[in-house]
């Protein structure tokens, strides 16, 4: 029942074979230094084993146009289809890890798996960021970083949505109170 999540296109390839995708929204970002995050995998996915065997895989964050290709994903198997040519998507080389980054996606977060945890249903896999490219679009003249452009796709609760309106920024609660006290001196 946590929800919204992000859900994200997990690339993956043994050597020799052809690249896949499974869709996993069981992930999450564990420890910023050093950049550590998790995917949670049935063992039954085609995907299993090849992150087993390869120890290696990547994030793909999908935006608006790449929902379509994400829910795909996660209904057919590699055992199957080959997804990246079924969905008309780009396998390139990635900086850091043998396994594929996918063109189309803004962002594309390389991963080293440092420990696979049985829990169950599950497996988690454990992994160290070693790599993350970046959609320029996604950068300012300055080169600063703005995320929100890419328009990401969550989950929540079977339903896909895209982002909804403007809440507030990191630290609002504490800068709107100070500023009401100011006013009412
Ligand atoms: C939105 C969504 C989220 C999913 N999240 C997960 C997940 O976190 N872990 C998992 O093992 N499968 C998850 N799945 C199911 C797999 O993506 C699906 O079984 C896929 O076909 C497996 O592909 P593979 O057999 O090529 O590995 C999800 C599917 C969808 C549509």
């Amino acid at each position: 029942m946590l929800y919204p999540l992000p859900c994200v296109m997990v690339s993956c390839q043994k050597p020799g074979q052809r690249p896949n995708i499974i869709t996993v929204a069981w992930t999450g970002t564990v420890c910023s230094d050093p950049a550590m995050v998790y995917i949670s995998v049935r063992p039954e996915r085609y995907s299993h084993e090849i992150l087993c065997s390869t120890g290696e895989f990547v994030i793909n964050l999908v935006s608006e146009k790449l929902t379509g290709s994400m829910d795909y994903c996660g209904v057919k198997s590699g055992r199957d289809v080959d997804k990246f040519a079924a969905c008309h998507l780009t396998a390139i080389p990635s900086q850091t890890v043998k396994a594929p980054s996918i063109a189309e996606s803004p962002v594309c977060i390389e991963c080293a798996v440092e420990q696979m945890i049985k829990l169950g249903s599950h497996d988690m896999f454990l992994a160290r960021v070693t790599g993350v490219t970046v959609d320029e679009d996604l950068l300012d003249e300055k080169g600063a970083f703005h995320l929100n452009r890419a328009s990401l796709t969550s989950y929540s609760h079977g339903t896909y949505l895209s982002p909804g309106k403007i809440l507030g920024t990191f630290g609002y609660s504490v800068r709107k109170r100070n500023n009401s006290k100011r006013r009412h001196k």
